[in-house]
């Protein structure tokens, strides 16, 4: 049985905020989501939060995801006194392949492999993630003997001068055999330097119970990087921004800057696919071949179709598109929007609640909301579906090869039926029937022999 004991209760003064620490984002997501997300892929039995400085806060935040358990350390004496608050929700200890892994919620990018290459490292015995850093000042540093074993784990401020030297350091991270860790927990104490019970001093323990300490090291030194403040999220945020970007490029997708690019959830491309500068993707984005992103673009859990192109400035949530379909620049396809093959959104054009069909046109200047649109459509500018009365909403129907004319506004529920015309300026109530001209407008009336009035000069 695997549980996952994730410590969160740190006040996280540094980063100047009224927000705990842990639901600051790191890649658009909440660093403690993060960390979650990680865990999952080990299909824990379970996933156990300390929380202690604005507990309510993170509890609410994952409020959605039922299976966390919380345990509630207040106050806060040390990373040792964290983990025992969560022991009474542990599973497994009976078998001694029961493992507990502790992980942080402020080091939010330690990825699945590392924790399975840890869980390994863990068979038989006990397993820290450490690294080996230039610079190892503030970490606990990994004592070994002469032929190597790790012997214990010594903290910054109760290290020696020789101790200092030491540039293995500890990540923090650890899986150790469930049982032994509560017994190990129960015998640590606070006489150090800090006045705090240490988790460390867990490792120390093993190797008297005769229980060896091996060390895993991360694939990515990113991996284990820990955020106190603003400035360490934004330098973790570009290490995580450049290795996607890095990957993207490795997959022969043609990025037009590595270093102006944001990716906050998954982007699945084709071949040869491009992307100008300071797009943001978010969610799940998928793009077929051939597809190309003008500058600036941001787009949300959108498809799109082979050979489509979304020019710049454009902003595009929960949309799909087909193939060869053309998008902007300025457009604004929100919710529910979805475009089949060949269709053009052009400059200012927002789309909800809309199908739009094969090789139909919105060019300029429209809103087309709870709107069918069949093929072959041609929306003139400055078309707007009245879809809302204040309460309701109403769906508009335009069927195939219907020609709509400029500044028309569509009074839903209304339908146009196939190859109908609507003159330009048309306030539409009823259906307009098929193939047929409809327009409502007042005829144009010229006065003879107006004048323009004058302004008198004093
Ligand atoms: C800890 C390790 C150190 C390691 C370093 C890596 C100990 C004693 N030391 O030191 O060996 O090199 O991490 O960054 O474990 N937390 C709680 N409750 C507490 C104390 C801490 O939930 O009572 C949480 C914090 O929110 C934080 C994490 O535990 O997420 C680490 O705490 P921190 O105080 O930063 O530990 P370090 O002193 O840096
Ligand atoms: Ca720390």
């Amino acid at each position: 049985m695997l549980n996952i004991v994730i410590l969160a209760a740190g006040l996280g003064k540094r980063m100047q905020s009224d927000l705990p620490k842990v639901l600051h984002t790191l890649a658009g997501k909440p660093m403690l989501a993060q960390v979650i997300d990680s865990a999952r892929q080990l299909s824990p039995d379970r996933i156990i939060v300390v929380v202690g400085h604005g507990a309510e806060a993170v509890k609410k935040a994952f409020a959605d995801q039922a299976d966390i358990e919380y345990a509630l350390q207040q106050p806060q004496y040390g990373t040792g006194h964290a983990v025992q608050q969560a022991l009474p929700l542990l599973v497994g200890g009976d078998n001694p392949e029961d493992t507990t892994i502790v992980l942080y919620g402020d080091v939010p990018l330690v990825q699945p492999a590392t924790l399975k290459r840890l869980l390994d490292a863990r068979a038989g015995g006990m397993a820290v993630l450490t690294e080996t850093l230039q610079d190892p000042t503030g970490y606990g540093r990994i004592v070994r003997n002469a032929s190597g074993q790790v012997q214990s784990i010594v903290e910054h401020k109760d290290a020696t001068a020789e101790e200092h030297k030491i540039c293995e350091v500890n990540t923090g991270i650890l899986a150790a055999p469930t049982a032994k860790l509560k017994d190990w927990l129960a015998r640590i104490n606070n006489n150090n330097a800090q006045g705090e019970y240490y988790l460390t001093d867990t490792i120390g323990l093993s190797v008297q119970d005769n229980i060896p300490v091996n060390a895993a090291q991360p694939d990515a030194s990113w991996e284990t990087l820990g955020v106190n403040s603003r400035v360490q999220q934004a330098q973790l945020e570009r290490a995580w921004q450049a290795e996607q970007a890095q990957r993207l490029l490795t997959q022969g997708v043609t990025l037009a800057d590595p270093a102006r690019f944001d990716l906050r959830g998954t982007l699945e491309c084709g071949r040869d696919v491009f992307i100008d500068v300071g797009c943001v993707f978010e969610g799940d984005v998928k793009l077929g071949d051939g597809v190309r992103v003008g500058p600036h673009c941001v787009l949300r859990n959108v498809t799109l179709g082979a050979g489509s192109q979304v020019e710049a400035f454009s902003h595009l949530e929960q949309a799909t598109a087909a193939e060869n379909t053309k998008i902007g620049p300025y457009a604004r396809l929100r919710p529910g929007t979805e475009l089949a093959a060949h269709a053009h959104v052009g400059n200012f054009v927002e789309l909800k609640k809309t199908r739009l069909g094969e090789g139909s046109k919105a060019n300029h200047l429209s809103y087309l909301g709870d709107a069918e649109i069949g093929e072959r459509v041609n929306i003139g500018a400055g078309t707007i579906t009245c879809n809302y009365d204040g309460v309701n909403k109403f769906k508009t129907i335009i069927e195939d090869d219907v020609f709509v004319g400029s500044d028309t506004q569509l009074v839903a529920p209304v339908t146009v039926k196939k190859g109908a015309t609507l003159g330009a300026g048309t306030t539409l109530t009823k259906d307009a029937p098929a193939d047929q001209l409809t327009l409502s407008r007042n005829r144009q009336t010229t006065i003879e022999n107006w004048t323009r009035p004058v302004k008198k000069q004093d």
